[in-house]
């Protein structure tokens, strides 16, 4: 039993391996059902469009069932934490929730963002981890507070389908949001784009680095795929010759606890900081990402996500394709039901 947590956990020929396998599915060349009369759980302690919905698809393209939970809604509200008195608000713990699930499900998916309350706490992941912890099946991240590792690997295929192989000037730039975001997708985007070897430019605010440990996580796997990692706060300098350009914003993490703190400091960036036609000139044709959903004018212009450079529709339909290629790879394809 394998889970699906961080593409930090996979290899680089692994990676390429679920991007080929995705391409598969997209063109209907893999029809194979390896989860025929299987069930996979799908645990939102959040909302979400695309991530619910892909994977319900893909769970029934793949010939399995998908059981949707909400904590909180739809099931009992959980605790994560070991050693606890449970004489709180929480009403089961996540040690018998997933083993349980574990009973009637091959896998279990799971979205439990970050609070934006206590950095040092939220950075290592503590209800991602406790499903991986306790479960019995593989557990896949659909996204935690540091990862969102199906969004990264779908931007990866995406990246591959629209430039072809090879190096790119891939550019992640921070965008003026009216509160701060938790941090999983740009993690995830930059280590995964660092692992796939391109070249990788962070470009957001002084105060509004990624982690420390990750960025060096980050910059050891850029080196290792011969790729190169450069960050600055420069962002018009940051779009000069971009292939890729790839917008989000996030929070700074000495704000965490503290939004009004943020949202007083993020001010200052609100006109300069954002994906607009003028700063898309500068760059080498690049194509414009982002996970969605997006704040339109806010992070990007019209002018930009509806131009023909946009791929956010692509690369939106992609998660379906890279989710059934990541469940295949967990939970066995069946060769011979190809084609
Ligand atoms: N990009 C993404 O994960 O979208 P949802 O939050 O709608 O699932």
């Amino acid at each position: 039993m394998r889970h699906f947590l961080t593409t930090g956990d996979l290899s680089h020929a692994e990676l390429e391996a679920l991007i080929e396998s995705a391409l598969r599915f997209k063109t209907g060349e893999d029809k194979s059902k390896p989860l025929a009369d299987r069930s996979v759980a799908l645990v939102f302690f959040n909302p979400s469009l695309r991530t619910r919905a892909s994977m319900q698809v893909g769970i029934y393209e793949l010939g399995g069932n998908a059981v949707v939970l909400e904590p909180g809604g739809t099931s009992w509200t959980l605790e994560h934490r070991d050693g606890v008195v449970m004489d709180g608000d929480k009403t089961e713990h996540v040690a018998e929730f997933v083993r349980v699930l574990g009973r009637y499900c091959a896998a279990i998916g799971v979205r439990t963002f970050a609070a934006l309350k206590n950095w040092d706490e939220e950075r290592t992941d503590p209800v991602l981890n406790a499903f991986a912890k306790y479960a019995d099946v593989p557990i896949i991240n659909l996204e935690s507070a540091m990862h969102h590792p199906c969004q990264s690997m779908a931007d990866m295929m995406t990246i591959r389908e629209k430039l072809g192989a090879g190096r790119k000037r891939v550019v992640l730039t921070w965008a003026w949001h009216p509160k701060p975001l938790p941090m999983a997708v740009p993690n995830s985007f930059v280590l995964a784009a660092a692992q796939m070897g391109h070249e990788v430019v962070v470009a957001c605010p002084s105060g509004y680095e990624l982690d420390d440990e990750l960025m060096e996580t980050i910059r050891q796997q850029s080196a290792g795929a011969g790729g190169r990692l450069e960050v600055t706060n420069d962002i018009n300098a940051a779009f000069d010759g971009a292939e890729v350009i790839y917008a989000k914003s996030w929070g700074a993490k000495r704000f965490y606890g503290t939004p009004e703190k943020d949202i007083a400091q993020r001010a200052e960036h609100r006109e300069k900081w954002i994906v607009d036609e003028e700063k898309m000139t500068r760059t080498n044709r690049a194509i414009f990402m982002h996970c969605l959903p997006v704040r339109r004018n806010v992070i990007v212009t019209d002018g930009v996500i509806d131009s023909p450079q946009s791929v956010v529709i692509d690369e939106a339909e992609n998660r379906l394709h890279m989710q059934k290629a990541i469940m295949a790879s967990l939970l066995g394809k069946k060769e011979t039901s190809r084609g």
